[in-house]
């Protein structure tokens, strides 16, 4: 791949959640996933990443326990019934936690290092021909998802990740023009 091919992949990524859930994906492209992920750079190489593949019945096990942790919290009815059912959409979720580090300024670097896995994580899936939506987890349920994943109660979620084959295309965004300084 050249860099133009590179670029033309980066821009050609779009966010969505039109996934065909009953369309198998390989375990190999969700390896590839993590593994393109674990190549993002972090501060002194402590690999703060942690990952949770997640499908089948263990969809609903972590929808469920997240739902119970809004409803704890007073949530909207509507929205933790949906939550419930939620991570069902995709045929995997992978859950993307960032490790506590020694002081807070690592536990802060270690949360950037872990977002720029996440996007090698979704161009890999793209260039696959995948499609992913990088979904927040509910306020209030870090520790609700840690105890599902088996992650320390300190690791911070940053995100839930679908991944599926795209039940319909989605229309390319153009982005506004960059906010560049340039200094010479
Ligand atoms: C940290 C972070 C959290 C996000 N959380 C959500 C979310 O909870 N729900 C959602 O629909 N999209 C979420 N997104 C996806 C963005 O909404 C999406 O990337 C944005 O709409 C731009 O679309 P694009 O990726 O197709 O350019 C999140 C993205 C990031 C970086």
């Amino acid at each position: 791949m050249n860099a133009q091919e590179l670029l033309d992949l980066i821009t050609s990524r779009r966010s969505s959640v039109l996934i065909d859930r009953e369309k198998r994906v390989e375990e190999s492209v969700i390896n590839d996933m993590i593994t393109a992920a674990q190549y993002a750079p972090n501060h002194k190489r402590t690999w703060p990443a942690r990952f949770a593949v997640i499908s089948g019945v263990s969809q609903h096990v972590l929808g469920n326990a997240i739902a119970d942790s809004m409803s704890k919290r007073g949530d909207d009815k509507f929205k933790v019934d949906k939550t419930r059912t939620k991570y069902t959409r995709s045929p995997y979720v992978i859950v993307v936690a960032s490790a506590k580090g020694e002081s807070d300024n690592e536990t802060e670097e270690n949360k950037f290092a872990v977002a720029a896995g996440i996007q090698n994580m979704l161009l890999l899936a793209h260039a696959h021909g995948l499609a992913t939506m990088w979904g927040s987890p509910a306020k209030g349920a870090n520790k609700a998802i840690t105890r599902v994943c088996g992650f320390d109660d300190s690791d911070v979620v940053l995100g839930i990740i679908y991944v599926g084959w795209p039940a319909r295309d989605v229309e390319h965004v153009e982005r506004p023009a960059p906010r560049v300084t340039h200094l010479q």
